[in-house]
Formats: C-alpha cells, structure tokens, sequence
C-alpha cells in the first residue's frame, strides 16, 4: 500500500472519505417506485425506514494519487460502478467526502450519455462538450475519434441502430479524445471484440505513460495485476482489502476459494444426505449411490495436506481421501475403488486396490481407508469422484457416484485435464523473457513460504486472513515483545482473544528487541517466545516480525479488532487510524498491576547479585 498522501494534495487525484451510497431498495409493496412518485409521496430517502434503503457503498475510503493506474474489483453488486458514478459526479454520495481534482472523462455504462435517437456524429459533439470541452475542439479530434472508434460507415446512423460493440467503441472513443486528467472505465470495455479490446488497453497504457490517472472497474484479475499500480476489493459496499494489486488479487482469490470450499462442502453433505435417504436397493442409472449393502462407505472425507476438511485445491497440492466404512458381518472379498471425472463427466483417472493388486481377506466393523494423492496434476476446473467397495468381480456393497466434489484452482490457465510437469526451453534465435516468479495460488498454509518455529510467515496469515473472513471470524490482533511470558501478559492475551474470533499475537523478532531493549534482551528467543505463547489455549496464530512497530503486519492482515495494554495512550497506538479506517476497533485493556518484564527481570538481576559467589 503506498503511503497515504495529504488528501487533495498536489500528489492526489482523487480522495474519498467514508464514502457512502445508500438507495432506495425496491420492494414488491411500492414497485411502480421513481423519483417522480417518490415526490409525489413526499417520501424521499429521508423518510424511508432502514428496512426500505439499501447501501451500495458503505464507508470507503481511499486515495488515488495521480498518474495512478486504480483497479476496482469485487463479485456482481459489490458496489464498483456505483463508486465510479461517485467518482464522476453522476451519482452524488448519501454521506462522506470525494475530493477529485482533474478533468474526468468516465466510460460507465453502455451509452450513458448518448442520445439514441440522434447520430453517432451528434451524440459526439454533445458528449465532448459535456465532458468539458468545446465544440470547437472536438470538431478538431472528430476524425481521430471515429477513426479510432472504426466507425466511418455508421457515424450519420441513429445510435439505437449500434451494436454494443459500436456502443462502446464510440464510448470509448470519445471519452480518451477530450483528454480528461481522469479517466473512469467500468465493464463496459469488456464488449468489445478482441482486436478492439487490445486497442483500448494499448490506449490505457499510453494515458499511463502520459501520467494520466486511470480507475478501471474490471472482473479480468490478470488485467489488473498487469495494468493498475493499485487496487482496491470491494465486497457488499465494504473495502475488504486494497493496495498492492497482486496482494489483492490473491486474496479475493483466495476469498473466493475458500467461499467455494464451504459451497462445495455444503453441496456434499446435502448429496450424501439425500443419497443416504433414498437408500442403496434402486436401479442404478438414475442414482447416486447403490450397492448390496455387506459393507458399507459411512463417511468420506476430502482433505488437504494438513488434515483439514477442504474441496478446492491447487496443481501440486496434496489431497486426501478419507473413507469410513462399516462390515456388519466378516467380509472376505472387497475391494476399494476411486475415479476422478470432471464436471463434463469425462474420466480423468480411476484406480482400484484390486488392479493394484491388494489381496483382500476379512473386513469385519467399523474400517478406514485413507488414499492420498500427492502432487494433484490437474489444470483449474471443476472435478467429481467416485468412491466405491465392491467384489472382485465388480458387484458393488456400496457405490457412491459423483457425491464428493473437487475444484481445482490454478493461476496458469492451461487447458485439458492433466498438467504434466514439464519445462520449455528456447533456443538463441528467439529472445523471450521468462514468466514473473509467482507460486500458485495459497489457500492454505503449506510449506512453500519458509516459517519460523511455531510462527505463520505473513504471506501464510494474509492468505488465510481471506478464509477467516470467508468464515465470518473476526480477527483480533495485538503485539509486543513477550519476553518472558507473565501473569499480566496471560490475562492481557485471555482479555484479547475474547474480542474476537481468532487472536492473532505478532511478536518482536530478536532483532527488534535488541534494537528497541538494549543488547541483553530478549531474555528468551523469538522462537520459545513463540512457542509459549502458542501454548496458551487463548492464542491461535503468532507472528514474528523485524520492524520495529507493527504497521506492516496490521496493514496486511486488517484486522477487526487492535488491543493494546492500557499503558498505551490511544494516540501512541501504531496502527490506530488503518484499522479504524477500515471500519476496526481498537481496544485498551487494564494491565495486572506490578507484572512486567521488566520488573521480573530486575528482580532476577537483584536476586542473582544477592547471592554470594
Ligand atoms: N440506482 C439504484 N437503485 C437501487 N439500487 C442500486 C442502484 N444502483 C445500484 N444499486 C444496487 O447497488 C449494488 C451495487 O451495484 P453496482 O452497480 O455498484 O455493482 P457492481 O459492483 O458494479 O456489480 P457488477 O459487477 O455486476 O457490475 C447492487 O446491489 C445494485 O443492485
Ligand atoms: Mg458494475
């Protein structure tokens, strides 16, 4: 995140403040709702009771320095076009501050601003003398703007009679052409056909060049990686992360993964539910699940390296197939199968312990079975398994037929089922640069990122800061030195974590201390300090970090709730102003009198100089 500027200084194009948009919702009782009625009701937002208004945008804040290229991203409805009509003064805010300097020319939706009655060559005029500039000056760029739109041949037609495409192109067109300082783009662009696409980025990247300020609405996360020095992620109105585009974008993914993970574990359990309920005698082809019933699958579980529940995975990912089953009476003839087939229903893999010649001889009770699959060498998409126990000569006890669903996620849009590793190598005659350094997508903590004894990297945290959200936990975060753990320490820590879901303590790296407590300190190290605390039942996740204030860590992992001991003066907290920025609380807990590291350790020092050598 780069540092926030003086609002409307020289070096800021746009500043918003608690932006907030609040509609009138449209509920079946009032349908024939518009303005209009709205007067004439006298019942205008004002009047209307919270359960009739709706917030589109709900307390965003950020700044966007100029020449900034601002990527805006967010599922349907999350609040980004709105923002951009803020932005362009279309739509004016319920509350809070916009402060934005420059001219803008804003591409927001479809047409917006073209006369469909009239022709291409009129809305023209018009729009560039809306946008700010005289007509005299746009009749000057007026062949450039058609040629540039390729709409010699229609310009004189009533726009009604465009395609979108045409739409947009003239959009488009027209709003590069008046030079605007600030240039909005929403979706719209994605209309375009692919030759003209690539025309309009080619045109961003020369606004960029220019140090033009651009703020781009756009669902293609590869475009804002590659194109914005900024972003921001929008969910339900609410900023839900913002700043370095890769760091955003990875952790909408990983918001949205870990969103499909409880989607998908949800969607098994109501399959297994109901296949259960239907039972296992019936005519196989319209069923899910069936068999003889001698021995039978009574849970089966997916999970991930770590043993945790999970059904969305990423290339080279270990999964874990967990099965539980029952054999009321012995059983000597069984055998265990596994197929793997995409969503299209065509077989990826299949596997039996009979073709891998185990040789069964007596199942009797309750049994488990675990397969683990490591290194999954399969591209993004969507995957079904299959998970049976049957007879040698194939007659099922218990089949279950696509009940168990896998996504696959990957950065790397290859296409087909299965990624083979393999390597590209080019000879002299062709100059290629090689692909960034990016692992795969982190939905979970693996051991890619390099962690301290006990300690999560913050790559690790930040990632699943997204499914703690995904999850509705709240995060409480709280930090200091916790050399030699205390009494005080310990209730402080109980007191955090009973404001929130999961207490997150970032601690002082051993360098830190000694640079903020002198040479002789820390007493105990980085690494004991952090198994300690992860001892204490309160504590669910310890970081370890070098600066020496935590503004780093808070920034990345936004927490919702900040705690400090109330030795801290409310404006001496480090972080204060990011997590009440982003709608966090900060929390001062009373601290247990005469307990502190420093007084244990001068008491240590006294009596170990009391005792005679
Ligand atoms: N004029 C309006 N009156 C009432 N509700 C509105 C109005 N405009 C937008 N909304 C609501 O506000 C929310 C945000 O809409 P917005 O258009 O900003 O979403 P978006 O992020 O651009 O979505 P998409 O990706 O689908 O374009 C939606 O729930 C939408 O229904
Ligand atoms: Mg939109």
């Amino acid at each position: 995140m780069s540092a926030p500027s003086t609002p409307g200084g020289a070096g800021v194009a746009i500043t918003a403040r608690d932006l907030t948009k609040v509609y009138r919702k449209y509920l079946h009782k009032n349908q024939f709702t518009t303005l209009k009625s709205a007067i004439v009701s006298g019942s205008l937002i004002r009047d209307l009771s919270p359960s009739e208004l709706f917030t589109a945008l709900d307390h965003v804040s950020f700044d966007i320095p100029r020449g900034c290229t601002y990527g805006i991203l967010g599922e349907n409805g999350s609040g980004k076009s709105t923002t951009l009509k803020l932005l362009s003064g279309i739509t004016k805010p319920s509350s809070g501050s916009l402060d934005v300097s420059g001219r803008v020319s804003a591409l927001i939706e479809l047409g917006a601003g073209f006369h469909p009655e009239i022709s291409g060559r009129e809305n023209v005029a018009i729009n560039g003398v809306m946008l700010g500039v005289s007509r005299a000056e746009v009749m000057r760029r007026f062949d450039e703007i058609v040629e540039f739109a390729e709409m010699k041949d229609f310009i004189d037609a009533p726009v009604k009679t465009y395609s979108s495409g045409m739409y947009a192109r003239l959009g488009f067109a027209v709003a590069i052409h008046v030079d605007p300082d600030i240039l909005l783009i929403d979706e719209v662009l994605s209309v375009g056909d692919e030759a003209f696409t690539r025309k309009c980025l080619e045109k961003i990247g020369e606004f960029r060049r220019r140090g033009k300020t651009i703020v781009i609405v756009t669902h293609s996360l590869g475009l804002v990686e590659k194109m914005c020095d900024e972003a921001l992620w929008l969910r339900k109105g609410k900023t839900m992360d913002s700043g370095d585009p890769k760091r955003v974008v990875d952790a909408y993914l990983s918001f949205v993964a870990a969103q499909e993970n409880e989607l998908l574990g949800k969607k098994t359990q109501i399959e297994v539910a109901q296949s259960e309920a239907r039972g296992t005698s019936d005519a196989p082809e319209e069923k899910r699940r069936w068999g003889s019933g001698e021995m039978l699958l009574t849970d089966v579980r997916l999970k991930d390296e770590g043993g945790r529940t999970a059904h969305v995975f990423v290339p080279g990912d270990t999964l874990r197939i967990e099965i539980t089953g029952e054999a009321k009476t012995p059983v000597l003839d069984f055998v265990f199968g596994l197929g793997i087939f995409t969503a299209g229903g065509t077989a990826v893999y299949g596997t039996n312990t009979h073709i891998e010649e185990y040789k069964s001889k007596r199942a009797e009770g309750v049994f488990s079975v675990m397969i683990e699959i490591q290194d999954l060498r399969l591209v993004e998409g969507s995957y079904l398994l299959d998970v049976a126990v049957h007879r040698k000569d194939g007659t099922p006890y218990d089949y279950h037929r696509g009940l168990y669903a896998l996504r696959v996620r990957s950065r790397v849009k290859d296409v087909g089922v299965y990624r083979p590793h393999h390597k590209w190598t080019f000879s002299e005659a062709l100059q290629i640069d090689e692909p960034p350094e990016r692992h795969e997508l982190e939905l979970r903590p693996t051991d890619r990122v390099d962690r301290r004894e006990g300690a999560d990297s913050m790559e690790t945290l930040h990632n699943d800061r997204a499914s703690f959200r995904a999850l509705g936990k709240s995060v409480v975060f709280t930090n200091g030195c916790f050399d030699i753990l205390h009494a005080g320490h310990v209730s402080l820590l109980e007191r955090a974590s009973a404001e929130g879901d999961v207490l997150v303590v970032a601690i002082n790296s051993d360098a830190s201390v000694k640079r903020l407590k002198g040479e002789s300190r820390p007493v105990i190290s980085e690494a004991e300090r952090a198994e300690a605390l992860l001892a204490l039942e309160c504590v669910d996740r310890v970081l370890i970090y070098d600066e020496d204030t935590p503004l780093e860590c808070i920034r990345a992992l936004r927490p919702d709730v900040l705690v400090k001991g109330a030795d801290w003066a409310l404006d001496n907290i480090v972080g204060r102003d990011d997590v009440e920025k982003l709608g966090g609380r900060v929390v001062r807990v009373d601290l247990w009198p005469d307990r502190s590291t420093t007084g244990l350790i001068k008491k240590a020092e006294s009596r170990a100089h009391a005792v005679p050598k």
